[in-house]
């Protein structure tokens, strides 16, 4: 499903940029290069970034400028990504955090 705007009553057409391939939880998502992970997935139709530890309740983009912390994936292995600020490349696998994200046997 695609959820971009394509033409903004006040910013215009969306400018042509390249497409890249990013993988979300192992599926397959064409992204723009060079926009950030979060604008990739929500362009997808995916708003659940991470589950909170007691909970397990979803969280995604909050603030949007990398000050919230509700938009933490794990990205490439590498938990605790801000996903708002950090721009997407060709092959990067983005996956769900749960919890903390820490390694196994570390904080969680
Ligand atoms: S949405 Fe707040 S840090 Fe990314």
């Amino acid at each position: 499903m695609n959820r971009r705007i394509a033409r903004h009553p006040i910013l215009g057409d969306l400018e042509a940029r390249q497409n890249v391939t990013i993988y979300f939880d192992g599926k397959p998502i064409t992204a723009r290069e060079e926009e950030p992970i979060a604008a990739a997935l929500m362009g997808a139709g995916i708003r659940v970034f991470r589950r909170t530890k007691k909970r397990g309740e979803g969280r995604g983009v909050f603030c949007a400028i990398g000050r919230c912390t509700d938009c933490m994936m794990v990205v490439d292995g590498v938990p605790n990504v801000r996903t708002c600020i950090t721009p997407v490349r060709e092959g990067m696998r983005v996956a769900t955090q749960f919890g903390y994200g820490a390694k196994p046997g570390t904080r969680e």
